[in-house]
């Protein structure tokens, strides 16, 4: 792989480049298909991460097609597909690790430790392997985009970080690999998620500024669909990820909810 950035980058070639953990589907190949219009050459990794995974999460179970996903992103046009095997990217001596302190504490960072350490470890060793002058991440992952944004600032590195929108299915559930572990009834509560983020908008239009009251009510309407556990529904500052009282600015709203043992995110920038 760094024969390969090395030589394209002495032709004077810019590399795009998607870091993902497989299992495609269209908001992984939207991301490429943004990589080729901002880039000369586009590499994909695919590496299900073992060390942003806690121990009772689905790292042995995360869903896994390296053949399909090949298909996948030779159709978009993929140069490269990097995928490098776990004892190659932790050798037992493996003992260094990245971590954006204060971006990595709320929202997931507070529901699973450990999670944006092993996320930006892995990203700034896929960025020093694969060389991209640019790479691209999704906004479903919002901390994740903001914590890889922060580590490229802290750390000087070159690598222009482009955030790219959510891909929703036609119902508006976002796309997630994860939305494998769905039943077709537990599929149907998982609506509720985006449903919830525009009801959020609703009430805001409305005159709803008061973050306890808009709270509530979107706990409510979430735990009436079955199968729904919350994880957390959050009002933050879209740039430090602080919590908010009133939404009297742009201002992100998380939501994690586990539907059946899907833990399933999504969030939307409201703007009053
Ligand atoms: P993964 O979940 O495979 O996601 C890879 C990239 O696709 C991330 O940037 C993610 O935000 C983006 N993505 C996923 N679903 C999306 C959707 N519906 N719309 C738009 N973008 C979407 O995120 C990871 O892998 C890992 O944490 C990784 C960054 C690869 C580090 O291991």
């Amino acid at each position: 792989m760094k024969a390969w950035s090395e030589r394209v980058r002495r032709e004077g070639a810019r590399i795009g480049f998607v870091p993902t953990m497989g299992y495609f589907h269209e908001g992984h190949l939207a991301l490429m298909r943004r990589a080729k219009e901002l880039a000369d050459k586009v590499v994909v990794s695919i590496f299900v991460n073992p060390i942003q995974f806690g121990p009772k999460e689905d790292f042995k179970t995360y869903p896994r097609d390296l053949e399909r996903d090949a298909r996948m992103a030779e159709e978009v046009g993929v140069d490269v597909l990097f995928s490098p095997p776990v004892e190659e990217m932790y050798p037992p001596s493996f003992q260094t690790f990245v971590e954006v302190t204060e971006l990595s504490k709320p929202l997931c960072g507070a529901k699973r430790p450990g999670h944006f350490r092993g996320v930006a470890t892995v990203v700034l060793k896929l960025f020093n392997i694969v060389s991209p002058q640019l790479a691209v991440f999704g906004l479903k992952d919002y901390q994740q985009y903001l914590v890889i944004k922060q580590m490229v600032r802290d750390l000087n590195l070159d690598v222009e970080i482009v955030g790219h929108p959510i891909v929703r299915e036609e119902d508006g559930l976002a796309m997630s690999s994860r939305n494998t572990y769905l039943s077709p009834a537990e599929r149907q509560s998982a609506r509720c998620l985006y449903q919830a983020l525009c009801l959020a908008q609703k009430r805001i239009k409305e005159g709803v500024q008061d973050v306890p009251v808009l709270k509530e009510e979107l706990e409510r309407f979430i735990l009436a669909h079955p199968f729904t556990k919350i994880d957390y529904v959050e009002f933050c500052d879209p740039e430090t990820l602080a919590p908010v009282a009133r939404v009297e600015q742009e201002t992100l709203l998380a939501l994690a909810v586990f539907v059946g043992r899907a833990r399933l995110i999504d969030n939307t920038i409201l703007k009053p």
